[in-house]
């Protein structure tokens, strides 16, 4: 068993997308994490499909992501917002987890902003922070790419650089002219759903993990296999378990993606109009 998702379900709901994209072309589509959703306020000429519309669309099931795909413009780019995404513990396969950047791939779109919510293991990252993806460690041990290679993709996909330097410089570039603080750091992406043990915790920080989460990954791995290119950044919600005595609920996750959503919204949509300003998205 494989898990993987069949070609004929990918080529349905893009084309689903498609048509109610209409006239709309998105140069780059923004997965939005844990409480991230109200970018989706600031895109004008503003649209939206709820993801029940697309068949065979993954339907989330967690507080705070909504499910829908939104698209219009942001700072001037054509863009596809993703409010809402499945995730493993969701006991979802790894292939469905990234089945809508196979929709992406199947639609053409060049390149990926995704973000999230995770835990601050960097001894001075705070709650709060905006950290830049470097890099990231799976550490779900599974791959969305096991099983008969999908249309469009390679066996060995090199992941040398999964998220992509042009973009990540102009995501630096935005941060530093909106003097929004941004972190950079590697991520490490847990299976969940419990979050980590103090003893988990220490064993990252060896591994050279600055941050935790449970998403991400699967769909950067995919996209990456596509040659979508990627971008992301972590809205550190909390400090990793151990790092502070507190214990660590969901609530203030949302809490402090909330707290963070202003900055956060600010940035991307810096960081888009300078994707196509310096051409880096050409
Ligand atoms: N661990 C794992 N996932 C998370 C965390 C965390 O501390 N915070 C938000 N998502």
């Amino acid at each position: 068993m494989s898990g993987q998702t069949a070609p004929e379900d990918v080529r349905g709901a893009a084309d689903a997308l498609r048509k109610a994209l209409g006239a709309c072309h998105p140069r780059i589509a923004i997965t939005l994490g844990s409480g991230l959703g109200g970018l989706t306020g600031r895109f004008e000429e503003r649209d939206e499909v709820p993801y029940s519309e697309l068949p065979g669309w993954p339907l989330p099931t967690v507080e705070g992501h909504a499910g829908q795909a939104i698209f219009g413009q942001l700072g001037g780019v054509e863009v596809l917002g993703l409010s809402g995404r499945v995730h493993l513990y969701e006991g979802h396969q790894p292939a469905r987890a990234a089945f809508y950047v196979r929709v992406l791939g199947a639609l053409g779109v060049p390149a990926l902003f995704l973000s999230n919510a995770a835990g601050a293991i960097h001894r001075t990252f705070q709650p709060g922070d905006l950290m830049l993806l470097a890099d990231h460690i799976n550490l779900m041990f599974r791959s969305p790419l096991v099983g008969p290679v999908q249309p469009g993709e390679t066996r060995f996909p090199d992941m040398s650089s999964p998220y992509d330097s042009a973009l990540r410089s102009a995501v630096k570039e935005a941060a530093r002219e909106l003097q929004v603080p941004l972190r950079e750091g590697v991520y490490a992406g847990l299976l969940g759903p419990t979050y980590e043990t103090p003893a988990e915790i220490r064993m990252l920080q060896t591994l050279g993990a600055d941050a935790v989460g449970m998403s991400t990954v699967p769909e950067v791995i995919t996209a990456r296999a596509l040659g979508i290119r990627c971008v992301a950044v972590s809205c550190l919600t909390n400090l990793a378990a151990g790092v502070s005595p507190q214990p660590l609920d969901h609530a203030e996750v949302l809490e402090t993606s909330q707290r963070v959503a202003d900055e956060f919204e600010r940035l991307v949509e810096r960081s888009v109009t300078r994707f196509v300003t310096e051409g880096s998205l050409a």
